[in-house]
């Protein structure tokens, strides 16, 4: 792990325009952080889903075609602290649904303090974490003949490029059998207005959250970056529905990163891009999802049509 992060910051600080990926903003500071993002009022996609998730769990569960008497499994990919899935999961234990819950997460933290709370709120609920890479764990679920529901919730997937995302659904859809259901929430293209205070809010939380991927490579491969010549900035393209995030040097200046033996020049005003946070229509997932094994079979959306859980189904 620390080998790849050596190596993915030398990529990315070598590279022009540089880069840094934000799959390295989740250490436990990143977490707590994202914790207070989904707090915001600015960030409206979490309470979005919520109320998806609160007010048409019918519907959601109806386009699952899952029968009472026969037994399903239900996997999260990155349940978190699965606060919207408990919404969900105690609606199919009240109606009697013959499933286990498979939350899925690269965290053994997460989970074990997920598998904790499940066990007092829905003592019901048969919880089977598993932890590591998604796509390796669902390789060990290609065995199982049941019925599969995958959940990969919170516009996750707006953090890889379509052709990335459209290798992940291939990928998953390859380990999936016909009828077995991707349950895919996005965040859907809206305004700048709405959609840049979001990743820019008032309190700077956003900004420290960008901000602590430098902090992370000063502590783990001994950096020397200033972080008070940093600055976070947004920006979002309305046309295209993608929102990017970057972290801009306010003037010339060298970093040292002693792990790797190698200093980077940034000249003032160059931006390391961080982060793109994608929002999609229906064109949008339907480009995606044209070269893998699923079509769109419903879209749940919520009173504001911010959000949208895309209902796919493997053919
Ligand atoms: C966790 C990828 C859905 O892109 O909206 C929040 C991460 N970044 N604020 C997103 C994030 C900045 C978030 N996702």
């Amino acid at each position: 792990m620390i080998d790849t992060f050596k190596t993915d910051v030398k990529k990315g600080l070598s590279a022009l325009p540089k880069f840094l990926s934000s799959k390295y903003f989740y250490d436990e500071a990143g977490d707590a952080l994202f914790v207070k993002i989904m707090e915001m009022p600015e960030y409206y996609l979490t309470r979005a889903e919520m109320e998806i998730f609160t007010i048409q769990t019918k519907a959601l569960i109806k386009a699952f075609e899952v029968e009472k008497g026969s037994y399903f499994e239900l996997i999260e990919l990155g349940s978190g602290d699965g606060s919207k899935t408990k919404k969900l999961l105690k609606k199919l234990v009240q109606e009697d649904y013959l499933f286990d819950y498979c939350p899925v997460d690269i965290s053994k933290h997460a989970l074990d303090h997920l598998k904790m709370d499940l066990k007092k709120e829905i003592p019901a609920l048969r919880v089977i974490p598993k932890q590591g890479d998604y796509l390796d764990i669902m390789a060990n679920f290609k065995q199982s003949k049941h019925k599969k529901i995958i959940l990969f919730l919170g516009s996750n997937i707006g953090n890889f490029s379509d052709e990335l995302a459209m290798k992940f659904i291939h990928q998953l859809g390859s380990n999936l059998k016909k009828s077995d259901i991707l349950l895919l929430g996005v965040d859907l293209i809206k305004s700048a207005e709405i959609v840049l205070p979001a990743y820019n809010d008032k309190n700077g939380i956003t900004a420290a959250f960008n901000l602590n991927l430098l902090k992370r490579i000063n502590k783990e491969l001994v950096a020397n970056f200033d972080l008070n010549k940093y600055k976070h900035t947004a920006e979002y393209n309305e046309e295209e529905g993608v929102s990017k995030s970057y972290l801009v040097s306010l003037e010339e200046q060298e970093v040292y990163i002693n792990s790797l033996k190698e200093s980077f020049y940034f000249k003032p005003n160059e931006k390391i891009h961080t982060e793109i946070s994608r929002k999609y229509n229906d064109d949008v997932i339907n480009q995606i999802v044209l070269n893998t094994d699923f079509q769109v079979k419903t879209k749940i959306i919520d009173a504001k049509a911010y959000f949208a859980d895309y209902i796919l189904e493997r053919f």
